[in-house]
């Protein structure tokens, strides 16, 4: 089980890192094998709309630091995308890696059965962090990114969320939270 973990923070010892370690060390301490990547410290532009993903290439003819991690999501079982929220929604560090998504999916996408050059049945498992405790609020963040993945294939899919924390190690705190992100890993694992 091949897992690729985004991390979205700027944090690297965050409330999302840390939540997202926490999985990942579950997952591999059951088998899994896990890459990953701090997307702050990677450089990397948005989707540029030229559309060479869907005339002439494959994939997203950029050639920048999110070309390994766009390649290195193809042959994954599992992704882990981590994020607090900011200003109700993704990190833009996250934002943009979605955006160049858009290069998995095939030219006719919106008419095409398979609109998705991923092999399907991977699986997603959605990390948010947010400030707010009341986790009425923000709770579309989810749903509305997981939609894109399910374009893509992705099922059997994930939310781990911490709510009322802001100080980056406030989720050491939150036992119910670490205890569920062990249970997405022992449900993922099994
Ligand atoms: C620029 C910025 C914007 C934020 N916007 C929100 C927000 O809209 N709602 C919220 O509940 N928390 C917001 N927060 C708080 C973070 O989501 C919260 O502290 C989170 O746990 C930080 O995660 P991290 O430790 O992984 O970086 C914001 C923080 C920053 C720095």
């Amino acid at each position: 089980m091949k897992i690729i973990c985004l991390l979205g923070s700027p944090r690297p010892k965050g409330n999302s890192s840390t939540l997202a370690k926490y999985f990942c060390d579950a997952a591999e301490k059951l088998g899994a094998t896990v890459q990953t990547f701090a997307l702050n410290k990677l450089s990397y532009r948005g989707c540029q709309a030229c559309m060479a993903c869907k005339t002439n290439l494959e994939k997203c003819i950029l050639k920048d630091d999110l070309e390994p991690v766009l390649d290195s999501i193809r042959d994954a079982d599992v992704l882990v995308l981590s994020t607090p929220v900011y200003f109700a929604d993704l990190t833009a560090q996250l934002k943009a890696f979605v955006d160049r998504t858009y290069s998995y999916l095939v030219p006719n996408f919106f008419n095409n059965p398979n609109p998705s050059r991923l092999a399907p049945g991977k699986k997603l498992v959605f990390i948010q962090t947010q400030g707010q405790p009341n986790e009425k609020l923000f709770a579309d963040i989810f749903p509305r990114n997981e939609a894109f993945f399910k374009w893509y294939g992705f099922k059997d899919n994930h939310l781990i969320r911490g709510c009322g924390v802001r100080n980056p190690e406030d989720i050491l705190a939150k036992g119910e939270v670490l205890k569920q992100a062990e249970e997405v890993a022992r449900k993922i694992m099994g």
